[in-house]
């Protein structure tokens, strides 16, 4: 559905995006994350033919983003990460602008309306002023608005940015809900954790370029591989450190919170050896125990020092 290659934009000397290929299948949620200024809005603003590439293209269902803007902008709903919204406008009114926008018959937009302010949870607010709406139901209104042409695509840049920890779940459910109404979704954010749960595909950008692309478990397999332990000890934990980063078997150790989070690449069956050689040394340990790869630590791991 979405079929980028090699697209690259510049800023003067600044290459915001620089040369990424990825693709995206009909009824995927694509993760695509990054750090402040990895080229993520630039990226997507491509997509929405807002801004021309300097090299290479994408089609999206068939359609270039270079050349066929009107077809693009047909199959595209696309969410900015600031939108503006009118004054003097009732949510109805908003959405049935957009809608004539996008060249929905009048006798249409009455019935679409009622149904994206139905699944976006805002028909109670049918006819309240937009200007005095919540931070998130303008933002609840602003994905209505993106859906109200009953797009194929969406592209959605942080939609959940400055939202409440209720509000982003909300945001993400009604997502998971476009999802299963058989959309394809290319969804920005610079926290994986959050988007995980709904994207079965993420691709990671940083100083434009794409670092890794695939499903949450590809890129796991990705990584060098390794297991992450959690080692709690009752103090010593610098000596603890470096007496474990002397074995072969330790790749990496942090001490995060009181604790050390060690990267154990050695034997599957071995690890008892780590805990053994910990307690043989005189440290006290007072757990030791697995870490699920989570989502986070494997992000920081991916653009570890990349951003600086
Ligand atoms: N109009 C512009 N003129 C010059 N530089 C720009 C312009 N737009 C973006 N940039 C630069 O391009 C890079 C990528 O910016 P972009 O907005 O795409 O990042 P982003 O991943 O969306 O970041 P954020 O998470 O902060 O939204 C940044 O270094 C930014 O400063
Ligand atoms: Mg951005």
């Amino acid at each position: 559905m979405i079929e980028v290659s090699g697209l690259t934009k510049r800023y003067g000397q600044l290459m915001a995006v620089d040369n990424i290929s990825f693709s995206i299948e009909k009824g995927d949620a694509f993760g695509f994350i990054g750090p402040n200024g990895a080229g993520k809005t630039t990226t997507i603003r491509m997509l929405a033919t807002l801004l021309r590439p300097d090299a290479g293209t994408a089609t999206i269902n068939g359609y270039d983003i270079r050349y066929d803007h009107d077809q693009v902008r047909a199959a595209v709903g696309y969410m900015p990460d600031f939108f503006g919204v009118y004054e003097g406008m009732k949510a109805w009114e908003y959405l049935d602008f957009f809608a004539s926008a996008y060249r929905v018959p009048a006798a249409k937009r009455p019935g679409l309306i009622r149904d994206v302010l139905e699944l976006t949870d805002l028909t109670q607010k049918r006819d309240a002023y937009v200007e005095g709406l919540s931070r998130g139901m303008k933002q609840r209104l602003c994905l209505a608005k993106t859906i109200v042409h009953d797009p194929e695509v969406l592209l959605l840049d942080e939609p959940a940015s400055g939202l409440d920890p209720r509000a982003r779940i909300e945001i993400r459910e009604l997502l998971k809900e476009l999802c299963n109404m058989g959309k394809t979704i290319l969804i920005s954010s610079h926290i994986l954790p959050e988007l995980a749960p709904l994207c079965n595909k993420i691709g990671i950008i940083e100083q434009g370029k794409l670092i890794m692309v695939g499903s949450v478990d590809e890129i796991s397999a990705q990584l060098e591989g390794g297991r992450q332990f959690r080692i709690k000890l009752r103090g010593r934990l610098e000596q603890a450190r470096e007496f474990l980063l002397r074995r072969p078997d330790i790749a990496e150790v942090d001490i995060d919170d009181g604790a050390l989070d060690a990267l154990y690449r050695g034997e599957p069956d071995q690890e008892h050896q780590l805990l053994a050689a910990l307690v043989r040394e005189g440290f006290e340990v007072s757990s030791f125990s697995e870490q699920e790869t989570d989502l986070e630590s494997l992000y920081m791991r991916l653009t570890r020092g990349v951003v600086s």
